[in-house]
């Protein structure tokens, strides 16, 4: 069945977001480095130039979680497929996210990374789609609010297609 994308977010509303993003984020951490970690694959178009735009010293790290199937997927606990290749010990940590749907994966990331003795840990997302929240996240810093829809583009996918896209787009499969 081939889907149509229609266009939700341009490339230059993303980018001119991004870009305040950014600043902001050069703001807050003003005398400090920040340490991002993206979580794969869908963070990392966002995390790239949104790095760019950050003018504090900035490190970059990446992991990749996938959620256990089955009945222990209710409650968000993912499976580590990549682990960070550094420790986050006295780090000022950025997770930086394509979008926060149910809030379920990151509540869990964002736990066992502040088990790992970092000086702060933040959250930064391009997306947000607060309807479908089943768990409470505290998210630092987000790009757009956006409806309940299924969204492609700038990272996120759809079986795998349209990371690629540089805007974001909604999937409709009439
Ligand atoms: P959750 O917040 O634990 O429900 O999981 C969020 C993850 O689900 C994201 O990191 C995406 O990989 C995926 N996801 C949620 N909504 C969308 C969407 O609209 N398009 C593509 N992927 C999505
Ligand atoms: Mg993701």
């Amino acid at each position: 069945m081939a889907e149509r994308i229609e266009v939700l977010l341009t490339e230059e509303e993303v980018d001119k977001r991004i870009q305040e993003i950014g600043d902001q984020i050069s703001r807050d951490y003003a005398g400090k480095q920040v340490h991002l970690v993206c979580v794969l694959k869908g963070g990392s178009f966002f995390m790239c130039e949104l790095a760019k735009r950050i003018t504090v010293p900035v490190s970059l790290d990446f992991m990749s979680v996938s959620s256990y199937g089955g009945d222990t997927k209710s409650s968000g606990v993912v499976r580590i497929v990549k682990d960070l290749d550094e420790p986050l010990q006295d780090k000022h940590v950025l997770v930086v996210e394509d979008i926060v749907d149910s809030g379920r994966t990151l509540s869990y990331l964002l736990d066992m990374l502040r088990d790992r003795g970092p000086k702060d840990v933040r959250l930064c997302t391009l997306l947000d789609k607060p309807d479908r929240r089943v768990v409470d996240v505290k998210v630092d810093y987000t790009g757009f609010e956006i409806p309940d829809k299924f969204v492609v583009g700038y990272g996120l996918d759809y079986d795998q297609k349209y990371r690629n896209l540089p805007y974001i787009g909604v999937v409709n499969f009439d």
